[in-house]
């Protein structure tokens, strides 16, 4: 079986991801240091904890396992926290992804599968946007994931390491059988926060900004089904088993969602209403980011064929009545 190291395998999307390489024959090591991921994700292969910023844990786990490739999902992710406390975010993610690429260089592995986000094209005037599109990020989570895609080019050239770079856009729901989903601590994400409000795990969900330039005042977003999501992950690890080199692929489905749509949806979806309130802008939030994906349907074939918003949800919902990782 061939390894994969899986940085933030206990994650979120890192989890799935983990699901998504077994089913397809892999074996998924995850390397995690369990700061916002749960031992519980880890379900499909070796656990190793550690953190990215120890540079000879890495050393280790890459001399025990020799993984063909890395696929690098750990990260720290709220866009909220990066602005009021951006420090975390170039140390955690911008330093700690060096120490990953030039562990991966020194022990030969040449694959890398990188999270980027649609974080790092900032506030565009109302475009789909592409893989050409300009990277003007508004916060310091998106500067610090472009800092690492250029980081990646520069390893390209210096030591011929090859990186598929996903750039995300809103990632939801969950894993149909619901053996992993979405769990933070805390929460900041809107289809967990929605679905916390119906349940009255939450008092309400506050929307934030209702002034923004869209049709209904509220913010616009692409979802993307997580298990189409890391179906992509593993798309692009045979691209680079192939030999086909370096490639940028955003992973959006084209339509673009407000706030009130989703929470609409999500009424519809559970059958419940969805308590709120209206409040102030959170600080970096861009008006609307909505991708094509024509890129990865005709190179990849890629085909998000779940991402509709009442699969997410639904998946969400089932995700979210079950019990969730032990703390
Ligand atoms: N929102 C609310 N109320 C909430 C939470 C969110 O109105 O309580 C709104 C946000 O303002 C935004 C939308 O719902 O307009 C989606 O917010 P999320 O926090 O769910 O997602 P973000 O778009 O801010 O960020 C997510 C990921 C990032 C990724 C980014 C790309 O967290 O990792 O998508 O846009 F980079």
């Amino acid at each position: 079986m061939t390894n994969i190291l899986v940085t933030g395998g206990a994650g979120y999307i890192g989890s799935h991801a983990c699901k998504a390489l077994k089913a397809a024959g892999y074996t998924p090591v995850t390397f995690d240091n369990l700061y916002t991921g749960w031992e519980d994700a880890v379900k499909f292969g070796p656990f190793e904890k550690g953190d990215l910023l120890d540079r000879a844990r890495l050393d280790e786990v890459f001399a025990k396992y020799k993984p063909a490739a890395a696929m690098h999902f750990a990260a720290l992710s709220q866009v909220g926290e990066s602005m009021s406390d951006p420090g975390k975010y170039w140390l955690n993610n911008a330093y700690g992804s060096l120490n990953l690429i030039e562990a991966a260089a020194a022990a030969g592995c040449g694959n890398f599968v990188f999270s980027s986000t649609c974080a790092t094209y900032g506030e565009q005037d109302n475009v789909v946007l592409d893989e050409s599109s300009v990277q003007l990020p508004i916060n310091a989570y998106g500067a610090s994931k472009r800092a690492i895609e250029d980081m990646l080019s520069d390893f390209s050239v210096s030591h011929g390491l090859n990186a598929v770079i996903f750039r995300y856009f809103n990632v939801a729901g969950a894993d149909e059988a619901a053996e992993v989903g979405e769990q933070h601590h805390p929460e900041t994400h809107l289809i967990p926060l929605i679905l916390d409000a119906i349940s009255g795990k939450r008092d309400d969900l506050t929307i934030f900004g209702t002034d923004y330039d869209t049709p209904d005042g509220t913010c616009i977003r692409d979802y993307v089904h997580v298990m189409d999501l890391v179906d992509a992950h593993v798309l692009g690890l045979k691209w680079l088993e192939q030999g086909k080199g370096s490639r940028v692929f955003n992973l959006g489905t084209g339509s673009g969602f407000s706030v009130r749509e989703v929470m609409q949806e999500a009424a519809r979806a559970t059958g419940q209403t969805v308590p709120c309130t209206e409040g102030p802008r959170r600080a970096g939030d861009c008006t609307k980011l909505v991708s094509g994906s024509v890129r990865a349907k005709d190179e990849l074939g890629w085909c998000p064929d779940r991402s509709t918003l009442a699969q997410m949800i639904t998946d969400a919902w089932r995700w979210h009545q079950r019990t969730p990782y032990a703390k």
